[in-house]
């Protein structure tokens, strides 16, 4: 049902300070900020709004009858998303790696509590893949979803394949303009993308998997002999997300750089944007893009969130209450591209079959087929050393 809409809001940072822009850019006064929970209540914001630094102001104004939760803190915003909850106040957020780690149980308390809990600017931003995944393609013949989830690291690759900029001076660059955070883990070595695709994959086919279950690797060990072998091979490197479902209703998920050739829809999303292939039977491939990242962007989809809340939209999660139930598996094989510099290292991977091998005295490489379960085991052993894999599809 319409009705006017009193928000509590947490955070003013990018998301937070876009939202208020974005309302106040919006026709009609039914919908607005009553209060802002801050880390810092000394900081000048610049607008003339109702700050404070205490969460109690919020949860016990009888007037505010909606959260929007757009903090950087992954623990305190779970404590806020279950508050709500429980309160039964309706409640939009925007924080992946929360989700990531808590969306069981905050699915089942929405249930239980019947309150509405919307997320759809957490994964790709201004996209609204979710709601898409959640009430277009609530069927059987969803076969994968795969995309460039990351608009920083998407952001620095752009720059060393289009511009032949070198990795550190792309970085630099991406950190300079606001697109990377201050520490680049996150977006670089892939946990951004991963968070986002576990979000996706329970939309998509009704199953969680945590996040340490997952392979993750990401670009920032790549070098220029990795570039040169992309441009070989006449494809580009992107930090790619990719949940499929195979003929036995086994779903693998896995985050990793692959080589992307020419014809495919992401080879050509470039810069900051984000780009998601929606794959079914029948359908075949459909393609959104658009800002995954950014306030004004995302505060244009915790709008959307704000607006569907009003009406007594619900994530249904269809998917989960199917009567053939998916199950996560990594028995799949890939074809990977390995570099490598010592013996030692030459041994990290198992293949079952290799096709190609490079040596030289500064690196070497392979190209072979290795299975998602051997990357799994072994995934915690490539962390810090001077190497590099991507996926190498053979399509
Ligand atoms: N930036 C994007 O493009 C983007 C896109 C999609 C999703 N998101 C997600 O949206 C959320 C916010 O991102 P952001 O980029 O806006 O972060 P940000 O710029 O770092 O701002 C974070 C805000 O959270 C406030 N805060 C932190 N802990 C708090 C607490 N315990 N109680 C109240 N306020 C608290 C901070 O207060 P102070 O200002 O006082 O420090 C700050 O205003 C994150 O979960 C992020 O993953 C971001």
């Amino acid at each position: 049902m319409k009705k006017e809409i009193n928000i509590g809001l947490f955070g003013f940072g990018s998301v937070g300070r876009g939202l208020y822009d974005v309302l106040g850019a919006v026709e009609g006064k039914d919908v607005k900020i009553k209060r802002i929970c801050v880390r810092d209540l000394t900081k000048e914001r610049g607008v003339d709004a109702n700050f404070t630094d205490n969460a109690e102001d919020i949860f016990t104004d009888p007037e505010i009858n909606m959260i929007v939760e757009l903090i950087d803190d992954a623990e305190a915003a779970y404590g806020i998303v279950r508050r709500s909850l429980e309160q039964k106040l309706p409640v939009v957020s925007g924080n992946k790696k929360m989700l990531a780690y808590h969306l069981p149980e905050l699915i089942e308390l929405g249930k239980q509590t019947a309150t509405p809990f919307l997320y759809d600017a957490s994964a790709c931003g201004s996209i609204p893949v979710i709601r898409n995944l959640e009430e277009y393609y609530d069927n059987d013949l969803l076969v994968s979803v795969k995309g460039i989830l990351n608009g920083s690291s998407n952001f620095v690759l752009s720059k060393i394949f289009n511009e032949n900029m070198d990795y550190a001076s792309a970085l630099k660059l991406a950190q300079d303009l606001g697109f990377a955070e201050s520490d680049p883990s996150l977006d670089f070595d892939g946990w951004d993308s991963l968070f986002k695709l576990v979000i996706l994959t329970i939309h998509a086919f009704g199953i969680y998997v945590a996040p340490e279950k997952i392979f993750r690797y990401g670009i920032s060990t790549m070098n220029d002999a990795d570039i040169r072998f992309a441009a070989e091979k006449q494809r580009r490197i992107k930090l790619v997300g990719h949940v499929e479902k195979l003929a036995d209703g086994g779903v693998y998920l896995w985050v990793a750089p692959q080589l992307i050739s020419r014809d495919k829809y992401i080879y050509s999303v470039e810069d900051e944007f984000n780009g998601v292939v929606i794959k079914g039977r029948y359908y075949y491939k459909q393609f959104m893009f658009g800002r995954g990242a950014g306030g004004h962007p995302t505060g244009a989809a915790v709008l959307s969130d704000i607006t569907a809340c009003r009406y007594d939209y619900r994530y249904e999660y269809k998917r989960m209450n199917t009567s053939l139930p998916l199950h996560h598996t990594n028995d799949v094989t890939h074809r990977i591209y390995y570099r490598y510099r010592t013996e030692e290292d030459s041994t990290l991977i198992h293949f079952s079959k290799v096709r190609e091998r490079y040596t030289s005295s500064e690196w070497s490489y392979m190209v072979g087929d290795v299975t998602l379960a051997e990357l799994v085991a072994i995934k915690d052993k490539l962390a810090g050393k001077d190497i590099f894999l991507a996926a190498y599809p053979f399509d």
